[in-house]
């Protein structure tokens, strides 16, 4: 996995700092970037170069939170509001994964679009049910994409058709659902997954909570993502001062040892955000979600000033669309209606930010993964831009811009991950 990429290279530098270079290197080596350079340095002039000419070159990008079973009915209902839609499209729509035949079907048809897109990696939701959610890893670990997949756990508040019989019957299938799927594959790896405080009792929580510690995996969910849904959970859990306290009381919420990503925070404020951020917890940005659910605008200029760790994610049915470029510039737009509607004082993010947290945003949570800078895992995607060319010559990042706003997959060329192209 030695190699060099030649071509026009964008990558961040930091939330604001994109670095362009065209006609530059990627040097690869072992699966890791050595950064990139104008000429190849000497000492790796045996390397075989692949030179993509004026094609852009970038980091591949990062889906902090999608469901895998939910690609089957994108678009559906997307005049309802997060629990009514839930009730009539998603759960019926999840039962159907107890059949291992539909989600062969299912699953290939979402691993299919997924590779063909410009996501390298991704933290997954599947359903309740562990042959299919090991079936979906099986999937994923052949795209050669890098993904952290959950089974998901629910045992309260749930149709019939989409429950786990008990916290106990819950704990011990998530247990040996983990024990067939640690150490099992290269690229995917189990994460802990209770759907959201709604629909996990106490006794499981805990339960997920002493497996995260005895396995140390991460942890996965939903927080403060509709108003309604929130008072349900103040309702289920009055003693809690916020919603986020409730995943904490099991350890479910960051700090040492317990790597956390929680989806949207739409409402997120005062202890809950303090604590986010005191606990290192991922917050996946979902725009799309947000905007097709009516949940409201997150506070992303607001978290990031204030140190939150963020990444972009489709929520995938939420969001009807599987791409990180089509996030970016949602969470632009988004962001736009709330400083001009909403707060004055939190800035519009820009293109590069919106790059930022498509890339290394999100890929930090994955390790060095998002840059091209020396030590970073070597996840790049090859675009060839020339159906968008304008009529006057470009500078790269207006290019760049142009592929975040019009790109769609037919204009791929390779992707690489960890070096390795897929
Ligand atoms: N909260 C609990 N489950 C879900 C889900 O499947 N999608 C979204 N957007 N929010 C949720
Ligand atoms: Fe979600």
């Amino acid at each position: 996995m030695n190699l060099i990429l030649k071509g026009s290279i964008c990558y961040s530098k930091s939330l604001r700092e994109l670095a362009t270079l065209e006609g530059g290197y990627i040097v690869c080596e072992g699966g890791v970037s050595r950064g990139v350079f104008r000429e190849v340095p000497e000492k790796y002039s045996t390397f075989s170069v692949a030179d993509y000419g004026e094609s852009v070159i970038i980091p591949g990008l990062v889906d902090l939170h999608l469901h895998a079973p939910q690609y089957s009915y994108r678009g559906l209902g997307m005049d309802l509001e997060l629990l009514d839609w839930l009730s009539t499209h998603t759960f019926p729509e999840e039962s159907r994964y107890a059949e291992l035949d539909y989600a062969d079907k299912a699953y290939s048809a979402f691993v299919d679009n997924l590779k063909r897109g410009s996501t390298t990696r991704a933290g997954v939701f599947a359903t309740i049910h562990a042959p299919a959610t090991l079936l979906l890893m099986e999937k994923l670990e052949h795209s050669g994409l890098v993904t952290l997949v959950g089974k998901v756990n629910m045992d309260r508040n749930s149709p019939d058709f989409l429950r786990e019989a008990s916290a106990q019957s819950a704990y011990e299938a998530t247990r040996a659902w983990i024990e067939q799927s640690l150490g099992k594959f290269r690229n995917t790896a189990p994460i802990i997954s209770p759907r959201f405080v709604p629909t996990c009792t106490g006794e499981l929580m805990r339960g997920l909570g002493e497996l995260q510690k005895e396995f140390g995996l991460p942890v996965q969910s939903h927080l403060s993502e509709n108003r309604g849904e929130i008072a349900w959970v103040k309702e289920l859990h009055p003693r809690a001062e916020f919603y986020g306290e409730v995943y904490d009381s099991y350890g479910l919420f960051g700090g040492d040892g317990v790597p956390t990503i929680m989806a949207h925070c739409v409402w997120s404020h005062g202890a809950e955000e303090a604590l986010l951020r005191e606990n290192g917890v991922y917050i996946a940005h979902c725009p799309q979600s947000n905007t097709n659910l009516a949940s409201g605008i997150a506070p992303i200029r607001r978290f990031l000033e204030g140190g939150q760790r963020v990444g972009l994610g489709t929520d995938v049915a939420g969001g009807c669309h599987t791409s990180i470029f089509r996030a970016m510039t949602d969470a632009i737009q988004c962001s736009k209606l709330r400083w001009r509607l909403v707060e004055q004082n939190d800035a519009p993010l820009t293109v590069p930010e919106a790059f930022y947290l498509g890339t290394i945003g999100g890929g930090s949570f994955f390790g060095k993964v998002g840059s091209f800078e020396d030590g970073y895992e070597f996840d790049a995607v090859v675009i060839d831009d020339s159906p968008l060319a304008a009529t006057n010559p470009l500078p790269l990042e207006d290019r760049l811009a142009r592929i975040i706003y019009l790109s769609n997959d037919s204009q791929i060329r390779a992707k690489y991950v960890r070096g390795k192209k897929v």
